[in-house]
């Protein structure tokens, strides 16, 4: 591995490393006296040789134009180094950061070692960013024994302080993030009972780029998600909040006001603010036809990660009711839920997901994606009903999806979701109408960071009608920790103690495992 010295200068770069005071410039003016690094270093995507580096140049965060007050092509200096102290750099490089794409900068860093970490950081005008850790994946042909990853999702600003993500980032040996969705909340939420623990100020809801990006602006200023980026590389997939809540494809949830032609300006818009602010890979993501997140990580032969799209493709919600493509309670005979012709993934998508099941031989078969797979059935005194915006909305695909996972022979098949800020333990099952049938997987949903749960008692009631549903608990925040290991899974549930708490402590609310060879909960 070559040793890439950068001599002097990078030692005066080191000496000048700092966040949020005054740096020593020669050039620019206004942006001469504030830290540039206002918003964190993030990694992602990690491969055998490689992973991507970002961060976002912004010195004044709240800029009402969304860019951060960044002048354009700013040119950005980047270090790996195999080192924390930065005394072995393999790796260094510039690039500019455009505003364009939001004062973003995504280095694709490859010639990378597998199986191990790197630091790395970046520099403009002098200032250093802070450091963050990044890990290689293990080769895809190599045994590994066992991997720890971390999982979340819905943080709503104004509902609490980020204590889960600190926890995860305490995590030991945690090699990557997953984050499942609503990073983000286009909207205010409905303040908590004694007022909000945080405010989003002036920022309104979201429906520009500028009002997206300040979102995320807002976001990466928060000291609990900075230290959990810089801990380890993250995989991303956006679910609604990210565009606007329940969205369907094209189909916003405000239909009559607005229909597919405007709403596919707000998305994006929305996709756009999500690609640059989050760690992906640009030459994977940007594409002609649009921006492709879904993604396959292998881990070794231990595992293969398929991350999902599952808003961006979809048909419209099952049974629209006047105008609104919300999520909503409709009956389990509404017509759409077994119509074939309509897809949660998009069709190519499937294809996508199912050929790579077809081909795996991976020991485990993990699926990352947003939304709840196992029906959710509420016994009502008009009858049964579901709820459209999770994968219950979509039954023919779904039974597309678990027939699939069987058909495909692909081993250890375990899905994770999030979105419905609570815990769940499930059971998958190929007919779930059949009793007495063996689990084709076991599913987890991860709560929520900060968001407020559904209520506890509505949905515990429910539980007796859906024995697939194995453990619930809507009343705790937190994140999920994974031990994934040849033989088995082992899936702490951990729950932060007040979300209200800024300092807030994490504890296991509830362990689960699924053993290798033996499909479902143990
Ligand atoms: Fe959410």
């Amino acid at each position: 591995m070559p040793l890439l010295s950068t001599g002097t200068s990078r030692r005066r770069l080191v000496t000048a490393a700092a966040v949020g005071f005054p740096a020593i410039l020669t050039c620019g003016r206004a942006f001469a006296a504030q830290d540039p690094f206002t918003q964190g270093v993030a990694s992602g995507d990690p491969l055998a040789d490689g992973f991507v580096i970002w961060t976002r140049i912004a010195p004044d965060i709240f800029a009402e134009d969304g860019m951060g007050g960044a002048p354009d092509g700013l040119p950005v200096r980047w270090e790996v180094a195999r080192d924390e102290g930065f005394r072995h750099i393999v790796k260094v490089g510039e690039a500019l950061a455009r505003r364009a794409f939001g004062s973003t900068l995504h280095v694709e860093v490859s010639g990378l070692d597998p199986d191990r970490p790197y630091w790395y950081r970046f520099i403009a005008q002098g200032v250093n960013s802070p450091t963050g850790r990044a890990w290689t994946a293990p080769r895809p042909d190599a045994a590994v024994d066992r991997v720890r990853f971390t999982a979340a999702s819905c943080s709503h600003w104004e509902w609490g302080y980020f204590s889960a993500y600190r926890h995860m980032a305490q995590e030991e040996d945690s090699r990557f993030t997953l984050f499942l969705g609503d990073y983000i909340y286009e909207s205010p939420g409905q303040p908590l009972v004694g007022g909000r623990v945080r405010s989003y100020g002036d920022l309104p809801e979201a429906d520009s780029l500028a009002n997206y990006r300040r979102r995320y602006a807002l976001h990466h200023s928060d000291p609990d998600l900075q230290a959990l980026h810089a801990a380890a590389p993250a995989i991303a997939i956006w679910d609604d909040h990210e565009v606007q809540d329940d969205y369907s494809g094209i189909w916003s949830k405000q239909l009559d006001q607005l229909p597919p032609a405007r709403f596919r300006q707000r998305r994006q818009a929305a996709y756009q603010a999500f690609v640059e602010n989050l760690p992906v890979r640009l030459s994977r993501v940007m594409r002609p036809e649009g921006y492709r997140i879904h993604n396959r990580l292998h881990w070794g032969r231990l595992a293969q990660f398929d991350a999902l799209d599952g808003r961006q493709f979809r048909s419209p919600p099952a049974c629209i009711e006047q105008g609104s493509g919300k999520g909503h309670m409709t009956a389990i005979d509404c017509p759409d839920l077994e119509d074939p012709s309509r897809t949660f993934l998009g069709f190519e998508q499937e294809r996508w997901l199912y050929d790579g099941w077809n081909r795996s031989t991976a020991e485990w078969n993990v699926l990352v994606q947003n939304l709840l797979i196992a029906p959710m059935v509420f016994d009502t005194p008009k009858g049964p009903v579901i709820w459209t915006d999770t994968w219950n909305g979509f039954g023919a695909a779904r039974r597309r999806l678990i027939d699939t996972m069987v058909s495909s022979g692909i081993r250890n098949p375990v899905t994770l979701a999030g979105d419905y800020h609570s815990f769940w333990a499930n059971n998958l099952y190929r007919d779930f109408d059949k009793p007495g049938q063996k689990p084709v997987a076991a599913e987890f949903v991860v709560s929520s960071i900060t968001s407020s749960g559904p209520p506890e008692n509505f949905y515990k009631n429910a539980m007796p009608a859906n024995p697939q549903i194995r453990y619930f608990d809507s009343t705790h925040r937190g994140y999920m920790a994974f031990d994934l290991g040849s033989d088995r899974l082992d899936v702490r549930m951990m729950a932060t103690s007040d979300r209200t708490d800024r300092h807030a402590t994490a504890y296991i609310l509830h362990s689960a495992s699924v053993e290798a060879g033996v499909p479902g909960l143990t």
